[in-house]
């Protein structure tokens, strides 16, 4: 007998990691001497992970992932996309140390995405037509970042880490992705980052703009495709560069397409998703997924609704599109372990994250060990001869 047809194709499992160390804006705020409103409120900021100097985008991914291999296996995995623009090398994709670290079987494909935050999406929306032409192969998308500005700029406060990682497969059990995909590319130099640097350049007001000038592009061309009207989704998800930026976005987009935004409305729609994004901060690719992770554990009266998704991809390209969240949704979420990412964080002063900020990789290819800082099950060991050397900890 053929096995039945799966009936749907999307997010089967989400699970995210961060880093040991967290600054909050009430310490950031004193050192600039800023008002900590213009944080908490201004731009929904309170804190920002720190990463340690033995952790990466590999060690948070491979942190994200492991506990979704131990649920459900590798066996059915046949490709693993990292998402990053925060990448440790031009060459090798950071994905296959995590296959390494994760001890994934040689038999996967695995390959690394770029476009600013945009690419994980980009990998989901890859990953669901690789298992909708051979329903039994699963594809595991990793997002993973570590957002740096200047010291001193207006980006700074912006600042985060984080790794998510999402489990596309048949008959998903979190979110069925349904419908079209708005989509949007434009050629803006709103942020970027050439390869000889290692802190963004943004234009910030203007980032701001080309996000929503995106934003409504995305929507109108979702709309045109058959999409359904904003009314019909229970909540949107955006890529939240900071917090306040999904309330700015829907306001924008009620007002450009619906004729006004009622604030009430505005919060139903964004107010469960930036519970985890205002204390991580910006972890750029990762960031519309912990919106995600944060909507799925606030609302327990999601399951058969359609959430909209935005993704914004600085340079730029953006997309819009939705799912349904699929009933018992709650029985496979990690709020606990969630939490406990973001409450086990050490709080460090000012003068700790600048020496954390200031401490780099030599890059004169010697030998180098790295003290064991992180509290996480994996940890940059060194570096010899340019080659990075990553293990497991004890954790
Ligand atoms: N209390 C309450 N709110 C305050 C405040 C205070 N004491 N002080 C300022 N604010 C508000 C401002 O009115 C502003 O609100 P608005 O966005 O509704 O206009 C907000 O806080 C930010 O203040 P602003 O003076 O504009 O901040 P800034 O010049 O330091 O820069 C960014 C803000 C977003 C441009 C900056 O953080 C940045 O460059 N970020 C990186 C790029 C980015 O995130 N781009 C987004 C699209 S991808």
């Amino acid at each position: 007998m053929p096995s039945e047809r799966p009936t749907g194709f999307g997010i089967h499992d989400l699970s995210f990691a961060s880093t040991r160390f967290v600054l909050t804006h009430a310490e950031l705020s004193r050192h600039r001497g800023d008002d900590v409103s213009k944080y908490h409120a201004g731009i929904g900021q309170r804190a920002m992970s720190v990463p340690a100097v033995d952790e990466d985008i590999v060690t948070m991914a491979a942190a994200a992932a492991g506990p979704v291999v131990e649920r459900h296996g590798a066996d059915n995995i046949r490709t693993l996309v990292f998402a990053t623009e925060t990448s440790v090398d031009q060459s090798k994709s950071a994905g296959v140390y995590v296959h390494s670290l994760l001890g994934l079987p040689p038999q996967i494909r695995v390959v690394e995405l770029k476009q600013a935050c945009y690419s994980a999406t980009a990998g989901l929306q890859f990953a669901t037509a690789l298992v909708h032409r051979d329903p039994d192969q699963q594809v595991l998308v990793i997002a993973s970042d570590v957002s740096r500005y200047d010291l001193d700029s207006p980006g700074e406060a912006t600042q985060g880490a984080a790794a998510a990682a999402l489990l596309v497969s048949a008959d998903p059990a979190l979110i069925r992705l349904e419908g079209p995909s708005g989509l949007f590319t434009r050629d803006v130099m709103d942020f970027w980052r050439p390869n000889y640097r290692s802190t963004a350049l943004v234009k910030g007001k203007e980032s701001v703009t080309a996000y929503l000038q995106a934003l409504e592009a995305a929507w109108q061309d979702y709309r045109a495709r058959g999409g359904v009207p904003h009314g019909d989704l229970r909540a949107v998800c955006y890529h939240q560069p900071y917090s306040r930026m999904a309330h700015k976005a829907h306001r924008y987009l009620l007002e450009r397409c619906a004729g006004g935004a009622d604030p009430l409305a505005v919060d139903r729609a964004v107010g469960l998703t930036t519970g985890y994004n205002e204390l991580l901060g910006n972890s750029y690719t990762a960031s519309v997924y912990l919106a995600l992770a944060a909507l799925l554990e606030g609302d327990d009266e999601l399951a058969g609704r359609l959430v909209g998704l935005f993704s914004y991809g600085s340079g730029s390209v953006a997309e819009f599109f939705a799912g349904r969240v699929q009933p018992g949704y709650r029985d496979h979420l990690r709020t606990a372990a969630h939490q406990e990412a973001v409450t086990r964080r050490w709080p460090v002063d000012y003068a700790t994250y600048r020496d954390l900020r200031e401490t780099l990789l030599p890059t004169d290819g010697g030998h180098y060990s790295l003290p064991q800082q992180t509290a996480g099950p994996f940890r940059l060991a060194g570096i010899r001869g340019h080659e990075r050397i990553y293990e497991p900890t004890d954790r």
